[in-house]
């Protein structure tokens, strides 16, 4: 099969299209035939050896896969050929792990082409009981934008940032794939929105989310700005993806008892915190990472009903991945890069 490629880890360059074997099923597994698969800041950071260094080469990427089956391993049932199909884009990949509830609680949890091969490719082999119909009638490059974003989303605003009715939430980059996410998650549950954003056509992005404030940060700080939109309170909730660059009025921006919810370290890893700020303003720190089945389940419904939309910004040929990861890199994407084999 064709494939993009990674010999050792470093810059886009690093990316070759080549052939690879093709994958056959295991027990228990289906191969599917990636009809595209969308790019994530996590591959990026793979690719560059900063998540994991013992990573064997040759390696292929790639997380969010959607496309449909075209081998079925033994044992499984209830899909057949040609089945129509999204991946779910991270899961415990020891099976002893695989009935700990909700899945990205378990210890070997692992977003999808970390060890494995994922979907930049023709094919991809996942354990079937990984996969999900796709029911969403969309374009496959629009089904392959969300899975992660979605799952990511719904963890952690829904379950971890506890949004309904009426919560006022902060949501940094607010055009990025996961934040924007995050803000449609948060206005499907009723949310008040404000997001942050770093370019005025980014401005626009987030709008489109559903935000009902957007800050350019670059203009004016966005602690204050969301201080003036709540009457002095703060917000109840601060949904992160940026980390150590934004952490400190972050919380400024947020309420006494508010909930700060962190997924995300484009911005840096390495925070200070004030410990007194903490205990006398009652706030409540929660670390994200991905999500269970079920709420990617809830997520992807949201998806088929049309409440949610991938906002694909650009589509490569997937022997042009190397161009793809610059775009990201060079910050001026606007929601979802998506790759087509
Ligand atoms: N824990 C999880 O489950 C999970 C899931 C999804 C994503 N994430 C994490 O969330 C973060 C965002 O991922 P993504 O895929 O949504 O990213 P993305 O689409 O590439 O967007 C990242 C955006 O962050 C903003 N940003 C702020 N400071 C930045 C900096 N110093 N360098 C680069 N960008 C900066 C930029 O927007 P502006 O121009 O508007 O500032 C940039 O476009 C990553 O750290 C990723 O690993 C974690």
């Amino acid at each position: 099969m064709k494939a993009a490629v990674i010999h050792q880890f470093g810059p886009p360059d690093v990316f070759r299209y080549e052939d690879a074997k093709e994958p056959q099923p295991g027990s228990g597994e289906v191969v599917v035939r990636v009809g595209a698969c969308g790019i994530n800041r996590y591959d990026l950071y793979l690719r560059m050896g900063a998540v994991s260094t013992d990573i064997s080469f040759p390696h292929i990427l790639g997380a969010d896969v959607a496309g449909s089956i075209v081998a079925l391993g033994p044992e499984v049932g209830g899909w057949q050929e040609g089945d129509r199909v999204i991946v779910a884009p991270g899961y415990p990949i020891d099976p002893g792990d695989w009935d700990i509830r909700p899945e990205n609680m378990a210890p070997s949890l692992e977003v999808t082409g970390t060890h494995s091969w994922g979907g930049n490719a023709e094919f991809i082999r996942v354990p079937a009981r990984f996969i999900f119909r796709d029911e969403t009638r969309l374009p496959v490059e629009q089904v392959a934008a969300m899975p992660l974003v979605l799952m990511t989303a719904v963890h952690a605003v829904a379950t971890l940032g506890e949004v309904k009715e009426g919560t006022r939430v902060l949501v940094q980059a607010g055009a990025s794939g996961s934040g924007n996410a995050c803000i449609q998650v948060a206005k499907i549950l009723g949310a008040k929105v404000a997001a942050t954003v770093g370019s005025l056509p980014k401005v626009e992005t987030a709008r489109a989310a559903g935000a009902d404030l957007v800050i350019n940060y670059k203009e004016q700080n966005f602690a204050g700005a969301v201080l003036d939109w709540t009457d002095g309170a703060g917000v109840d909730v601060v949904i992160d993806n940026v980390g150590a660059s934004v952490f400190e009025d972050n919380l400024k921006a947020l309420r006494v008892g508010g909930i700060f919810v962190n997924f995300g370290l484009v911005g840096g890893m390495r925070a200070t915190l004030n410990i007194r700020d903490l205990f006398f303003r009652q706030h409540q720190l929660r670390g994200s990472f991905m999500g269970g089945m079920e709420e990617l389940r809830r997520g992807l419904a949201w998806l088929a009903e049309g409440k949610i939309k991938a906002p694909v910004d650009r589509t490569y040929p997937l022997k042009d991945v190397a161009e793809a990861h610059r775009y990201i890199e060079s910050r001026a994407v606007r929601g979802k890069v998506v790759l087509i084999p």
